[in-house]
């Protein structure tokens, strides 16, 4: 199973979130790509704070589309089902257990409330075939991934995201990822503290 977690990152998820909603007042359609999803803590984190955000009502115009190459055939059911352990939902902030989770028929194990999940699809993909399985996102989060290719594998992905991202999108990586500089004049640094970028 892939290391990941749920708010992992919150500070930059957060950061994002608050930009996403600047970005698209006013849109009907907000597009989310969570490219290495891995079993669904970090698109579910987004989901949640995309809803804190922007309220029952907005979070409806939200879809999220997680991704991953899914080795094992193993994520897109978790996902789908969004049913987590949890000893995996104790780092969480205050309320948002009681918020977006609901109990199952185990103690141990509770439900991602319908509203959330209804947004989310998730889709097997290799981001190395470098074709999209989508376009016209808002938002591309893809965290913790990258570093695993290889520097020209890397530049040809980053690309695919510029492709695939509205202008003035936003494409978001780890806090120890740096931009090659073969794709600097394909997006701006949109805050200085985390990285995301901002399609130009
Ligand atoms: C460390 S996890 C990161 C999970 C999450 N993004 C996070 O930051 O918590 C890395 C994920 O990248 C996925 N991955 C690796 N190579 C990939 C590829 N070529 N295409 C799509 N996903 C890939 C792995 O399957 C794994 O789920």
């Amino acid at each position: 199973m892939a290391f990941t977690f749920f708010f992992r990152d919150r500070h930059t998820l957060e950061l994002v979130g608050k930009l996403t909603q600047e970005f698209t007042k006013g849109f009907s359609k907000i597009k989310v790509w969570n490219a290495g999803s891995a079993m669904g803590p970090e698109p579910y984190t987004f989901a949640i704070i995309l809803s804190e955000l922007l309220g029952p009502y907005d979070y409806k115009k939200v879809s999220i589309s997680a991704s991953d190459i899914d080795d094992r055939d193993m994520y897109g059911k978790i996902i789908n089902e969004a049913i987590y352990p949890l000893n995996e939902l104790e780092r969480m902030p205050e309320g948002i257990l009681e918020k977006y989770f609901e109990k199952t028929d185990d103690p141990n194990r509770f439900r991602i409330v319908d509203s959330i999940r209804k947004s989310m699809t998730f889709t097997k993909h290799d981001l190395l075939t470098l074709k999209p399985f989508d376009t016209n996102f808002h938002v591309v989060i893809c965290k913790n991934v990258l570093l695993h290719f290889h520097y020209e594998q890397r530049i040809e992905v980053i690309k695919m995201f510029h492709h695939c991202l509205e202008p003035g999108g936003f494409l978001v990586n780890e806090q120890t990822q740096q931009m090659p500089a073969e794709c600097a004049h394909l997006f701006e640094k949109a805050v200085p503290d985390a990285n995301i970028y901002r399609k130009i």
